[in-house]
């Protein structure tokens, strides 16, 4: 049996899933060959009180137990702080485990290099544990990407699905936050940063490897009035915040808006905290993949499967090798939400 060190960097909502499934699975770790131990659990304020069934969970504020640990899982949250973080331990040749898209899509040039190594895993990074990552970097690749079009954030769809049922923005957000799909800083859902960071980190895996955050064009729903998303539903329609990739004028383009969608679209069905992904390629066709997008639980089920990866040899992802050919013809998107 070989120990396998974990050093946690954040215990909050995320976090205190992780705990959970590592101790629910530790048998399986063991059926692996490894004894998986927690070396420490880095949080602001150790004496809180924290709801996970991890006996004894190490709290620390001190991050110089990082230095001897196998494996950092990073589910802390900002940009540079968790950089700081991680970036020695990927240097020390280590695995790092993510669900920070916004440290991934703004600080891609300190990161790439540890993601094509396979050091770098993040599939719980976007669409939480409902697997996109995974068949973006892998099955799909032999197909020549068409366009890509995505529910990315849950507590927007939360919000939307609420105001369709009635409820008013400010209740439904302050539900969302609740259930811990939002972020620290809500504006960074309702704003749609959220889901840019998340269509960037898409980006990177089927389309071009180097797509810059700074290009992706945000629109969030913050400025949605009640009435429009209850005059799209009496037109049998849904407004939802996606992400699309799609070619234009030679060149591929990211955009995240608010849009009209049809209810027979393969992504309309998607409501509350769930997110929805189809992806257009020229050989494999439509893809459609569904799922919890935000919440502690399914989360952590996409960090801890991360781990599983990591114990039974499979690499982290690695970005598309070359960007791919961007095809001649127009893709039609959905209509934008016109205020
Ligand atoms: P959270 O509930 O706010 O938890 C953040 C944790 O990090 C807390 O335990 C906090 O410590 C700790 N922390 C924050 N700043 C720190 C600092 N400067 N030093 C030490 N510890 C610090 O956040 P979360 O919802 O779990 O999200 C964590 C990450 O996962 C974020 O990157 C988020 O975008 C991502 N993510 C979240 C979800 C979701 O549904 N929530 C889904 C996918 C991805 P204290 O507990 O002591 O305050
Ligand atoms: N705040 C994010 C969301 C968490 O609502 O989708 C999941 O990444």
């Amino acid at each position: 049996m070989q120990t396998l060190r974990i050093g946690m960097i954040g215990c909050g909502t995320v976090g205190t899933g992780v705990l959970d499934i590592l101790h629910r699975q530790k048998a399986q770790f063991e059926a692996l060959g490894f004894d998986v131990q927690l070396a420490g659990v880095l949080v602001r304020d150790a004496s809180k009180p924290r709801e996970t069934c991890f006996p004894s969970a190490p709290l620390v504020t001190d991050p110089g137990f990082l230095t001897g640990v196998d494996v950092v899982i990073e589910v802390m949250g900002g940009v540079q702080k968790p950089l700081d973080l991680v970036l020695p331990a990927l240097k020390a040749g280590k695995v790092v485990i993510t669900a920070n898209k916004a440290m991934l899509a703004e600080r891609w040039s300190e990161l790439k290099a540890y993601a094509k190594t396979g050091q770098l895993y993040y599939e719980a990074a976007v669409m939480a544990g409902t697997p996109v990552i995974d068949p973006l970097s892998g099955i799909l690749r032999s197909s020549q990407p068409i366009a890509l079009q995505a529910i990315l954030n849950g507590t927007c769809n939360y919000i939307l699905t609420q105001m369709e049922q009635g409820k008013g923005y400010d209740e439904a957000l302050k539900e969302a936050q609740d259930l811990g799909y939002a972020e620290a800083d809500p504006t960074l859902d309702v704003g749609g940063f959220d889901a840019a960071h998340k269509l960037t980190v898409l980006a990177r895996l089927a389309f071009d490897p180097d797509y810059p955050y700074a290009d992706v064009t945000v629109r969030g729903i913050d400025t949605i009035p009640e009435h429009a998303v209850r005059d799209a539903l009496a037109n049998d329609q849904r407004i939802r915040l996606i992400g699309s990739i799609y070619p234009e004028n030679g060149q591929w383009k990211a955009r995240v808006a608010p849009r009209l969608l049809p209810m027979d679209h393969p992504i309309a069905r998607a409501a509350s905290g769930r997110n929805a992904m189809v992806f257009f390629g020229e050989e494999c066709g439509e893809i459609f993949v569904a799922g919890g997008g935000a919440g502690g639980a399914v989360t952590a089920s996409g960090v801890v499967g991360d781990l599983i990866n990591h114990l039974q040899g499979i690499l982290g992802p690695k970005p598309i090798a070359l960007a791919a050919k961007v095809p001649a013809a127009p893709f039609e998107d959905l209509p934008e939400v016109d205020l």
